[in-house]
């Protein structure tokens, strides 16, 4: 997009990393951007203690559209612009939209933006969010497009890593479940690609990570294991990254129903794990974690959604010049 730099309102940063921009893929940061935006969420986080809601961006309007089903990465963006002093319009349910009429995505953040200061895109269709950043000119944030990329849940992820484990470099990760459909391992990947990290990728032969990632991960010179089980590394593993089978991309149900139990963390599995790991999950959870596992301290998923709004509120005050 490209900024109305003479419609700033007095008090915006233009200098600030981010002002103005796009988050369609995670390949857009650096390790400098990170720490940046962590560094953000901190404040963020600091601001929540202390006072609950404030008003940062008081006056700007957050567009929501989705396309797809969300209960999070929906209602984290919602809740972000709300603690931030921001207002949200929410989109959730397409069909009863001009979408349903046939109104194009170029047609459809063209009109928002001329409401709202920056909109949050989810679309079942890879590149949706790439294609709505072309058209508009205020920020398009990516909230998943499809079986692509699922930046701002990288990076929650990873700053869940941080918080919890207080490194990333060194880590053993080990990625278990649907890494073909799974957009959020897609982005994961890309986003540790970037630290000195060795990576386990356990799924059934169908369900394997794209070969594009895979290229990725060896250009960047980073250490890679494709598995079909969990047994001979969940000893060594660091931070384990549990993903649903994405039933909703399967063509046929019987293939989904083939492959929708292989994997089910269980307090059994984690008796042979690390006493300092943690189990991360973006969530939903259908079968793949057992529930027993919830009350294991290690069990970092539901935490993993409280630093999410902290790091939504960040990229939020960034795209808009605020932080
Ligand atoms: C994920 C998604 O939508 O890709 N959910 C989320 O955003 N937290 C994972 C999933 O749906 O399995």
């Amino acid at each position: 997009m490209t900024p109305e730099r003479s419609h700033l309102p007095f008090g915006d940063q233009r200098d600030a990393p981010f002002y103005g921009h796009d988050i369609v893929s995670v390949r857009q940061f650096t390790v400098a951007d990170l720490d940046y935006t962590f560094e953000v969420a901190h404040e963020m986080q600091a601001m929540v203690a202390r006072v609950g809601a404030f008003d940062l961006l008081k006056g700007k309007i957050l567009a929501n559209l989705f396309y797809e089903p969300s209960t999070r990465t929906s209602s984290s963006f919602t809740a972000a612009m709300e603690r931030l002093g921001g207002s949200v319009i929410p989109i959730n349910e397409v069909k009863y939209s001009s979408v349903s009429k046939g109104e194009s995505l170029p047609d459809t953040v063209r009109s928002l933006e001329r409401y709202a200061d920056v909109i949050v895109l989810r679309h079942p269709e890879v590149g949706a969010s790439a294609l709505a950043a072309q058209y508009a000119s205020k920020p398009i944030i990516n909230a998943g497009d499809g079986v692509g990329e699922h930046p701002t849940q990288a990076l929650l992820d990873l700053f869940t890593i941080r918080e919890e484990l207080g490194v990333v470099d060194g880590l053993t990760v080990t990625m278990v479940g649907d890494l073909k459909y799974g957009r959020t391992v897609h982005s994961l990947s890309r986003l540790l690609s970037l630290f000195d990290i060795s990576l386990n990728l356990v799924s059934p032969d169908i369900l394997q990570m794209p070969a594009e990632i895979l290229g990725e991960l060896e250009a960047s010179k980073t250490p890679t294991t494709v598995l079909g089980t969990l047994g001979g590394v969940i000893g060594d593993t660091d931070v384990l990254y549990v993903t649903r089978v994405q039933k909703e991309r399967f063509s046929d149900e019987a293939s989904y129903e083939a492959v929708k139990g292989a994997f089910v963390i269980t307090p059994e599995t984690l008796s042979a794990a690390k006493e300092r790991m943690i189990v991360m999950h973006p969530l939903p959870r259908v079968t793949e974690i057992a529930m027993e596992v919830d009350d294991d301290p290690r069990a970092a998923y539901f935490r993993q959604m409280e630093y999410g709004m902290y790091v939504r509120m960040a990229l939020l005050a960034m795209v808009l010049g605020k932080a």
